[in-house]
């Protein structure tokens, strides 16, 4: 009998993607509070054909090179694929992939989720009443936004953002959308060119684009300003695009009405001060974390490292 090929993986998989991966292959099993090092990383990886990783893990270049060279793949459990150094896997002759299509609707859900917990004050109304600090009805207690008419900027038209352009119309929202380039079914959206322009024009402003040297701190002082007043910032997608010291001034002026935020730059050890602020509404990054859509996930990375420990092209592949 031959023996099956290893597999490291850095954090614990659904049930059902585990029970796939003991099956068929030796599983090094990393666990879930563990800290990667390059070395720590390694360490796992020692005998590995392939690595199954998340975005927690940091797998840059010095990373990339102290993988032992057994290491044919490396399978992200996630759509975001910052956290890997590309150029050095893609020099090492590494393949790499990602989790695209399956997260869709779940991310798409959870950025609604924000949207709708933003504008009606859903944080600090939760908050009032585990404090049973509730004094009742009132006709002008707790007002929030309605979202109905309002428009929607959404930056990044992918398959996220479409699907929370789709969602946000069921919602009556008119959805506008800044994208590299237009996008043929873009459900009615209306394409804004200019980023700055898209900003102007956003009551709710949602981030769907990836995170990038050119999108980094894409919301800061000056692009922030340019939003109406009273405006909400939603992010689903990466913390860094946002920059911290500008968001929490904004929060806290008025300029905006409200924030709802899943992601966050340092993460899970997010800026402190958001704790403070009332009108922001804080998921821990949760957008993908469904029994179904996480099983999916971790299924098509187990498809992707498969298919190249078999010689076969993997179904996602990003190098
Ligand atoms: C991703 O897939 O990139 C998400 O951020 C985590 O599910």
């Amino acid at each position: 009998m031959s023996a099956k090929p290893v597999v490291a993986v850095t954090r614990r998989l659904p049930p059902l993607c585990e029970a796939r991966l003991f099956a068929a292959y030796d599983v090094r099993m990393g666990d879930d509070d563990r800290g990667y090092t390059p070395a720590v990383l390694a360490d796992l990886a020692q005998g590995a054909n392939g690595i199954i990783v998340t975005p927690g893990e940091s797998i840059d270049a010095a990373a990339i090179a102290a993988l032992p060279s057994s290491v044919k793949v490396i399978a992200s459990n996630s759509v975001g694929f910052e956290h890997i150094d590309l150029a050095a896997a893609k020099a090492r002759g590494l393949r790499v992939s990602n989790t695209p299509d399956v997260l869709t609707d779940a991310t798409a859900d959870v950025a609604l989720l924000l949207i709708l917990a933003a504008t009606r004050r859903a944080g600090a109304g939760e908050r009032m009443m585990r404090a049973a600090t509730w004094g009742g009805l009132r006709p002008t207690f707790f007002l929030g936004s309605q979202i109905t008419g309002k428009r929607l900027g959404i930056v990044g038209m992918g398959r996220i953002g479409l699907a929370v352009a789709k969602r946000a119309q069921a919602f009556g929202m008119r959805v506008l959308y800044h994208n590299r380039k237009p996008v043929a079914d873009d459900a009615g959206a209306t394409f804004v060119a200019r980023l700055d322009d898209l900003l102007a024009q956003s009551d709710v402003l949602s981030l769907h684009c990836p995170l990038t040297p050119e999108t980094k701190n894409l919301l800061n002082a000056r692009t922030l300003a340019l939003l109406p007043e009273g405006a909400v910032v939603i992010n689903t997608a990466r913390g860094p695009l946002v920059n911290d010291d500008a968001l929490i001034a904004a929060l806290r002026s008025g300029k905006l009405f409200a924030a709802g935020l899943d992601v966050y730059a340092g993460e899970p050890a997010i800026d402190p001060r958001y704790r403070d602020v009332e009108n922001v509404f804080l998921l821990p990054h949760i957008g993908s974390a469904t029994v179904e859509t996480r099983t999916a996930m971790g299924m098509l990375a187990i498809d992707n490292l498969e298919a190249v420990l078999n010689g076969r092209e993997p179904p996602t592949p990003i190098v």
